[in-house]
Order: structure tokens, then C-alpha cells, then sequence
């Protein structure tokens, strides 16, 4: 197992990652609550509820089922789960533990954050990408009027625990998707993770938890190394964003439809790294070797149909721009990213459209 520490600004809390993980629960001061509620999604609590609750030992007043999907990220879902909670007697002592992926920890943390104004939570993140990204640096968020994570608090779980064994049941698909994510993670941190994808990378796709355990918790201390140091974002935790400008507007370009986030910021990778080529600031070999191991995930779902104009257009937009001006991670290399703050239209367009096409190392 490991266990890491991370600050928020009122506590420090656990993260712990690993075969059997689930077992640290049982470390929770259970005298501090009332009543302990699981916020999760039915076909996954059906696969994995009884084997987690025999493992963390939790007695559990009520396990709330919320319909999968990210349409289920709304102030409407977060009203609903909040009055159930009420109608079984949530008090302030309550814990909520949210037991999924990025749709269940954001939706069952805002309502945390919100609940009688907080109650404690805790994490129990199922999914690649909620083990290495959302369920740790405490961002909580709902979508409103089409807008995505437009409502949101900073609220902190009083623990994280990611066992690997539940991504086994994880499609294909998804799977993959979250490993993009890792890729970030990798590109951002160095060599040492991104050596050590790259030579796991057959054993990753065959999803054997155990050989997975050290790569999931090497890229979730890259997380947990920036949110430690920048809880809020104001510097440094903007290199999280990296493949996500684009990402995000093509995302948006498919009405969240046609491509898993993960798909979305693989794309988003090549098209950044493009970009820091025709910027100068990314040594085609040094493209090669990130562009090489975001396509050694697996096949992306094209993108070559996407109309440039419409898509370009939603950068803008980011949540990220300030002012309209969007802010580009661009990665200089393996463990290395510069911030730039000017870059021509021009160059984004082009970079998006060889993307597209693949055409700069095809
Ligand atoms: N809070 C943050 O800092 C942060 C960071 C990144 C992303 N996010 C949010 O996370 C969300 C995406 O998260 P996600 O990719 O985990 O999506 P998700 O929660 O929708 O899960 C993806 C799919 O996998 C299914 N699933 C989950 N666990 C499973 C398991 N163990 N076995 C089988 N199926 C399983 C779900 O039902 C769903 O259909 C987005 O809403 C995004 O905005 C938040
Ligand atoms: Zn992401």
C-alpha cells in the first residue's frame, strides 16, 4: 500500500493507494458520526457494494443510487441527493462516502460541501481517471445551464482510498481513456513515470490490478505534489490543464456526445505538442517520444470530421482563459512545460488541423 498526505487549507487527509486499500476504512474514527452514506451508481455498487463492504468494515445507514452518466452533474441530481439524505435522517455527524468515478465524487461532493453547509467525506474513486486526477485536490462541481463545472466548491475529503481491482470491470474503453490522463501525468512529472508506462504499457492494457498499483500511484502523486504545494490554483496548478485546452473545446464541439474526456485530452496532447513544434519550443524528437506514448495507448476516435472553425472558437471559452485569453501549457519535453501567454491564432489553427489529419508523423 501507499499512503500519501495532502494539505487542504483546514486539514491534512490520506490518500491510499493499492491492493486491499479499501481495509484502511476501517481506520476512520467511526465515533465521530452519526450515520455513514454511500452516494454511488447501481450496476457498479451491484458488481463491487458487498466486497467493499466486507473489506472497510463501514455499517452504512444508506446506500443513494444516482443514474449513471454526466447528466447526473447537476444542481438538480445534487437537490435530490440531498433530500434523500434528509428523509434518512443526515444529520451534520454524517459521513457521505462517494463511491464512483468523476460524475459520483464531484456530484457527492458538492452536495457534502453543501449538506446542512458540509458534512465529512470521503472518496472511494472507481475509475482510472478519478483515482489519478478528480478524486484528489478537493475541486467539487456540478454543470449548469450547459456549462460544464460552472457551480463548484473547494471541499476536501478526510480520506482517499483507490483500490485497482475495481477497474478491472471498467469497459475497454474507458479504461483507456483514463490512461491518457496518466500520460499527463507522465509527461508532466518526468522521466521516472513516464519510463515506467512505457515499458508497462502491454501489462496496462490487460488490466492486472496488481501490476497497475505502482503506475496509478506514481501518477497520483504528481497530483497530489502540485495541489500540495497550490491548493488553489493560482500558479502552479494551471500545468494540470495541460492537453485540456483543446480537449475541452473539442469536447464541447460534440456536445460531450461523441468522445470519453480521456479520448478528448489525448487528442488534445498531440495537438499541443504539434503546437509547441510549430512554436519552437518543442524539439521534434522530444514530440515524437510524447506523441509516441499517447498513441501507444490505443486507437483515438478520429477527430477528423470536427469543423476547425467551430471547434477553435470554443478555446476561448475555456474556463481557463482570462479575460478571453487563453493560457497554453505548452510541454517542452518529457518533465518540462512552458506557460505561454501569446500565441498567434494562426498557429493554433494549424496545429489543430495537422492534428486532424495526423499529418506531421504519420
Ligand atoms: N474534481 C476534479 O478535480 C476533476 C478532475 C477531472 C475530471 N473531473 C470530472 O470527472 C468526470 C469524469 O470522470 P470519469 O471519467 O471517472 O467518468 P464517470 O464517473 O462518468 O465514469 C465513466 C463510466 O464508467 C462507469 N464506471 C465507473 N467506475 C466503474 C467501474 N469500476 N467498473 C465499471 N464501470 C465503471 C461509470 O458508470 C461511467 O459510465 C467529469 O465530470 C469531469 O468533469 C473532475
Ligand atoms: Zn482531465
Amino acid at each position: 500500500l501507499e499512503r500519501f498526505r495532502i494539505s487542504s487549507r483546514h486539514f491534512q487527509y490520506s490518500a491510499v493507494y493499492g491492493r486491499g486499500a479499501w481495509r484502511a476504512l476501517r481506520q476512520l474514527e467511526k465515533g465521530n458520526y452519526s450515520s455513514a452514506f454511500i452516494v454511488t451508481e447501481r450496476p457498479l455498487w451491484a458488481r463491487w457494494g458487498r466486497e467493499f463492504l466486507a473489506q472497510s468494515l463501514l455499517k452504512v445507514r444508506q446506500v443513494l443510487h444516482v443514474p449513471q452518466g454526466e447528466n447526473s452533474k447537476s444542481l438538480a441530481m445534487a437537490g435530490k441527493v440531498a433530500a434523500q439524505l434528509s428523509k434518512c435522517g443526515a444529520d451534520r455527524k454524517s459521513l457521505l462516502i462517494t463511491f464512483g468515478g468523476g460524475v459520483i465524487g464531484d456530484l457527492g461532493g458538492f452536495v457534502a460541501s453543501t449538506y446542512m453547509r458540509g458534512i465529512d467525506l470521503v472518496h472511494i474513486p472507481t475509475t482510472v481517471l478519478a483515482q489519478v486526477d478528480s478524486a484528489l485536490g478537493g475541486k467539487t462541481a456540478v454543470n449548469v445551464g450547459g456549462m460544464k463545472n460552472l457551480v463548484g466548491t473547494f471541499y476536501s475529503p478526510r480520506l482517499v482510498v483507490a483500490d485497482p481491482i475495481v477497474l478491472t470491470s471498467l469497459s475497454d474503453r474507458a479504461f483507456r481513456s483514463g490512461l491518457y490522463e496518466v500520460v499527463k501525468h507522465a509527461i508532466l512529472a518526468g522521466s521516472q513515470l513516464f519510463h515506467l508506462i512505457d515499458h508497462g504499457m502491454a501489462n496496462l492494457r490487460a488490466k492486472k490490478a496488481a501490476r497497475l498499483s505502482p503506475i496509478l500511484a506514481e501518477a497520483a502523486r504528481v497530483k497530489i505534489r502540485v495541489v500540495n504545494r497550490d491548493e488553489r490554483e493560482a500558479q502552479l496548478r494551471m500545468v494540470l490543464n495541460l492537453g485540456h485546452t483543446y480537449g475541452h473545446a473539442i469536447e464541447e464541439a460534440t456536445r460531450y456526445q461523441r468522445y470519453m474526456h480521456g479520448e478528448a485530452v489525448g487528442w488534445g496532447l498531440l495537438a499541443v505538442i504539434r503546437l509547441g513544434e510549430l512554436l519552437a519550443i518543442t524539439r521534434r524528437a522530444d514530440a515524437e517520444l510524447m506523441c509516441g506514448l499517447v498513441k501507444r495507448v490505443g486507437p483515438l476516435p478520429s477527430i477528423r470530421d470536427l469543423d476547425p472553425n467551430k471547434t477553435l472558437r470554443l478555446l476561448a471559452k475555456d474556463k481557463k482563459a482570462v479575460g478571453g485569453r487563453v493560457i497554453w501549457i505548452i510541454p517542452e519535453r518529457v518533465g518540462n512545460v512552458r506557460i505561454v501567454h501569446d500565441v498567434p491564432a494562426s498557429l493554433v489553427a494549424e496545429a489543430f488541423r495537422d492534428t486532424q489529419k495526423l499529418l506531421w508523423h504519420a
